[in-house]
């Protein structure tokens, strides 16, 4: 028989757990406006959901005075739940205890976590709160991360891993959030950076705050490390439930259907004029995304980094699909370094994760530029074009309008594994616009015309209707279909639902070498 002495001693202790950190750092950091880490994971899971291990895990720590300071749970809260009743792991770093600083112990009760997501198939939150390697552990501090990185990096592209950022994330500690699908970040109150700005100020003397260095907004709109800013706790959540929503448990499973009610032969009159009549004009590829897809509704990815490329989770007759979509509106939607890293990185994510992908193509091409070309757009180009021939999702393609020279290739045409390609009927596809084109090959007769000027524009409308047209590629299959644009979700649709059963696979090999 359980005795009473027996049963309460159990409750002392889970409540010394709760305030292992100590009064008077809970009430500092309630002050500060933050959740504790318990109030963090229960706003995140579904309600009484959470199943908490470890808790009486301690450390084995005896240097520094850490013999006499053994914190009930070592700074991490760890355990599962439901999100909409499916099953996440989840582990929060507690900042009031020990700074959140990861110890052995520490790290430990993450990889058991760990483990048991890959045992059971299932994704793994992470809500980093931490002062980093602890300090006091030394080496057996720095092992704890080596543990943590290696699961990191042999979960990806089984169970999606998604990192929060709650606080600080120092030092070699922002590798594991790095190495996950996505980071979330909130605003004003997250710092990740590798080091902070006292020794960016000794070393290279620059003077930068820890939010214009590594807060929310530079990592989400500089940096790209974060997917997510949000503007505070809760909404960072609330994100992290809606992604979730739009991912499987792992990678042998497809992605949550959800019965839509929207008609999926619903035929959208506005896309027929939802481009402006001048080409060059830009206009907002969100708009053409939110009358194709269910409802609406979308949740964009990384939208604050690299606007000229549009990544974003949608529904196409309650299936989840991902978008790709060229965005006018920014750089005319020209692909430059930071889009291509943007678009090869969702497409990964998508092939992984059995989310087939949608591309919308609106480019004039890649973006020209020193700049560009010194800093590589030769190698981070070609992760896009890895990516997609990788990819054995089913990949559908809608050229709306421009699909010139390398943007052609690389936004998912028909030799880059695409399996159904669609144009719209005033698509223009080309090695290079009009103008640059006749430049070039007509230079000899545009400079002896009696009128050059005449001339130019008498060549580049011949080019125009011979090439900036969709029916070259069209007569050779390159597009399957030529499609008034208010049909456009009802074939997506139809194209999703015959790729259903898409069998494709790659050579056998260890792994391939994607350029970096
Ligand atoms: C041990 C730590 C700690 C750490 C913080 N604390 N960081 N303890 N190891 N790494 C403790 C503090 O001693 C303090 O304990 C409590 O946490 C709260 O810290 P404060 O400094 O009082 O809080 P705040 O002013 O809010 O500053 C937070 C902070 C700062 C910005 C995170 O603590 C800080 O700069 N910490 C070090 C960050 C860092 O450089 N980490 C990198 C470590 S190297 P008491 O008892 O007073 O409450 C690393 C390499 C890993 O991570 C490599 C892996 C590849």
């Amino acid at each position: 028989m359980t005795t009473d002495s027996q049963i309460s001693k159990l409750y002392q202790m889970l409540e010394a757990a709760q305030k292992a950190g100590g009064e008077d750092r809970l009430a500092k950091h309630k002050a500060a406006g933050k959740m504790t880490a318990r109030e963090r994971i229960n706003a995140l899971l579904d309600q009484g959901s959470f199943q908490e291990i470890d808790t009486f895990v301690t450390h084995r720590a005896n240097s520094f005075g850490m013999a006499d300071r053994k914190p009930l749970g070592d700074g991490v809260v760890t355990g599962y739940g439901t999100v909409e009743g499916r099953l996440v792991y989840v582990f929060a770093e507690d900042f009031t205890v020990l700074g959140g600083s990861l110890g052995e112990a520490h790290a430990d009760k993450i990889c058991k976590l760990m483990d048991l997501a890959m045992k059971t198939g299932a994704p793994v939150v992470g809500i980093e709160d931490s002062g980093g390697a602890r300090i006091q552990e030394g080496v057996n501090a720095l092992e704890g991360y080596g543990r943590i990185f290696t699961r990191n990096t042999l979960a990806s592209g089984v169970i999606p891993q998604i990192s929060v950022i709650m606080g600080a994330c120092a030092g070699g500690a922002v590798y594991s959030p790095a190495l996950t699908d996505f980071v979330v970040m909130v605003k004003d109150s997250s710092h990740m950076f590798i080091t902070g700005p006292d020794v960016i100020r000794a070393v290279t003397h620059e003077d930068v705050t820890f939010e214009e260095l590594g807060g929310a907004m530079a990592h989400s709109t500089t940096s790209g490390v974060a997917h997510f800013a949000a503007d505070n706790e809760a909404q960072a959540l609330e994100t992290v439930r809606k992604l979730l929503g739009y991912l499987p448990a792992n990678n042998l499973e497809d992605p949550p259907y959800i019965a839509s009610k929207d008609n999926p032969g619903r035929l959208e009159d506005k896309l027929n004029t939802i481009l402006p009549s001048d080409t060059s004009q830009p206009y907002d590829v969100k708009n053409v995304i939110k009358a194709i897809v269910d409802d609406g509704a979308m949740l964009e990815v990384h939208a604050g980094y690299a606007g000229n490329l549009v990544t974003a989770f949608a529904r196409l007759d309650g299936a989840v699909v991902g978008i790709v979509a060229n965005q006018p509106a920014v750089m005319a939607g020209t692909l430059d370094i930071n889009a291509a890293d943007k678009g090869a990185r969702f497409v990964r994510v998508c092939d992984a994760f059995n989310v087939p992908i949608i591309t919308l193509v609106d480019a004039p091409g890649f973006m020209p530029g020193v700049n560009q070309e010194h800093g590589g757009i030769i190698r981070h180009g070609a992760k896009m074009i890895y990516a997609y021939c990788e990819a054995t999702v089913p990949k559908l393609t809608v050229i709306t309008r421009k699909a010139y020279g390398g943007a052609y290739i690389v936004m998912s045409s028909k030799n880059v594994r695409s399996d159904l390609n669609y144009a719209w009927p005033g698509a223009e596809i080309a090695v290079m616009g009009p103008d640059g084109a006749v430049n070039i090959i007509f230079r000899k007769e545009i400079a002896e015309a009696a009128n050059p000027d005449a001339k130019r524009a008498e060549l580049v409308e011949a080019y125009r209707s011979e090439f900036a047209n969709p029916y070259v590629a069209a007569a050779r299959g390159y597009i399957d279909a030529v499609i008034e644009p208010k049909e456009t979700r009802t074939r997506l649709i139809n194209g999703l639902r015959m790729l259903a059963n898409k069998r494709d696979s790659l050579p056998t090999k260890k792994h391939g070498n994607i350029p970096l």
